[in-house]
C-alpha cells in the first residue's frame, strides 16, 4: 500500500507526519473520506468543496489547488490498484513548535491521503438493518466543519459498540436527534415524508445527506428538512442513517424501541436502490 505524505508516495508502514504537527499537538486540521467505486471517487465535486469549507472555516490554507488535489487523488487510486474503499484526506495546520495560537504565516499545511479497500457495511448489515442508541450530544458548537477533533464522537461510538449498537445518535438538549457519530440521521414520519435535520451549526452537511435528499426528491417523496425527537424517531415507520461508506444503512431499533416491525423499511430500501443507480 502507498500513501501521500506532503508532495511524496510513500510505503504506508513508515508514512508519517512529524511529531509536532499540529494535528498531533491540537487536533488541529481537518479531514475528508471519499467512496471509490470500481475506481472512481464518488461525489467528488461535492468532498472537495466541503474540504475548502472546512479549511476556510478553520483558516487553514489550501495545501493545493482543488485541480491538483484531484489528481493527487487519481494517482494514489492507482498506485494502490484501488477498486473498491476510501481514500482518507486529512490537512493539518502545519509543523511548528507547540504553541496554542497560529503558527507563522510561512509554516506549510500537512497534507496527507490514505487509500483503504472493502470497507462498508456486511450483508447481513444491509439486509437485516442496524441498532442504534441515544445519548446526550457532547460535542463541540461547530459540528459542520469536518474536524478530525472526533474524541466526544470516538467515545459515543465506543458506547454504541459496547452495547451491541451500530451507532449513537446524538440528541441535543431539547430531545432532538441531531446526527449519528460519524452519520446522518433520517426517519420516515408516520405520514410517510422523509425527515432528516436541516443544515446549520449543529450537524455535518452530509455528502450522501445532499445525494439522497436530491433522489428523494426526483423520485417524488415527501421530504421534510425539519428536525425529530428520540420519541418520534422510536415511533417512526422506518429509520436509517447514512454516510459515504454506508449509504442509507436501515435503522431497525434506537434503545430498546423496535422500528416499526423490526425491519428494513420500504422507503428506505428504494432510497439505497436510487443511491446504487446514482454511483453506478
Ligand atoms: N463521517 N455526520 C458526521 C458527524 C460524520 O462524521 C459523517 C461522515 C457524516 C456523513 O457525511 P458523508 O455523507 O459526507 O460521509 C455525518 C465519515 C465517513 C467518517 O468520519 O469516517
Amino acid at each position: 500500500r502507498v500513501a501521500y505524505v506532503n508532495g511524496r508516495y510513500q510505503p504506508h508502514a513508515v508514512a508519517a507526519v512529524h511529531i509536532e504537527d499540529r494535528g498531533m499537538q491540537f487536533s488541529d486540521g481537518i479531514y475528508e473520506v471519499v467512496a471509490v467505486v470500481d475506481g472512481h471517487p464518488i461525489d467528488l465535486s461535492g468532498h472537495i468543496a466541503r474540504l475548502d469549507r472546512s479549511l476556510t472555516e478553520m483558516r487553514i490554507a489550501r495545501p493545493m489547488p482543488s485541480r491538483s488535489l484531484r489528481l493527487v487523488m487519481r494517482e494514489l487510486v492507482r498506485r494502490n490498484r484501488l477498486s473498491n474503499g476510501i481514500v482518507y484526506i486529512q490537512v493539518n495546520r502545519g509543523v511548528y513548535r507547540r504553541d496554542h495560537p497560529f503558527p507563522p504565516a510561512h509554516v506549510a499545511p500537512s497534507l496527507v491521503m490514505t487509500v483503504r479497500s472493502g470497507v462498508g457495511p456486511s450483508r447481513t448489515a444491509i439486509e437485516n438493518g442496524v441498532p442504534v442508541i441515544t445519548m446526550p450530544d457532547r460535542r463541540w458548537a461547530r459540528r459542520d466543519i469536518k474536524s478530525v477533533s472526533l474524541l466526544p464522537n470516538v467515545l459515543a461510538k465506543e458506547a454504541a459498540h459496547e452495547a451491541g449498537a451500530w451507532e449513537a445518535w446524538q440528541v441535543d438538549r431539547d430531545g432532538y436527534i441531531t446526527e449519528g457519530a460519524s452519520t446522518n440521521a433520517w426517519i420516515v414520519s408516520r405520514d410517510g415524508a422523509l425527515v432528516t435535520r436541516p443544515l446549520n451549526d449543529d450537524i455535518l452537511a452530509g455528502i450522501t445527506r445532499q445525494s439522497l435528499l436530491a433522489l428523494a426528491r426526483a423520485d417524488g417523496m415527501t421530504v421534510e428538512e425539519r428536525p425529530f425527537t428520540v420519541e418520534e424517531a422510536k415511533a417512526a415507520r422506518e429509520a436509517f442513517t447514512s454516510s459515504t461508506t454506508l449509504s442509507a444503512l436501515p435503522v431497525v431499533r434506537i434503545d430498546d424501541a423496535v422500528v416499526a416491525n423490526g425491519v428494513p423499511g420500504s422507503l428506505t430500501r428504494r432510497l439505497r436502490e436510487l443511491y446504487a443507480a446514482h454511483i453506478a
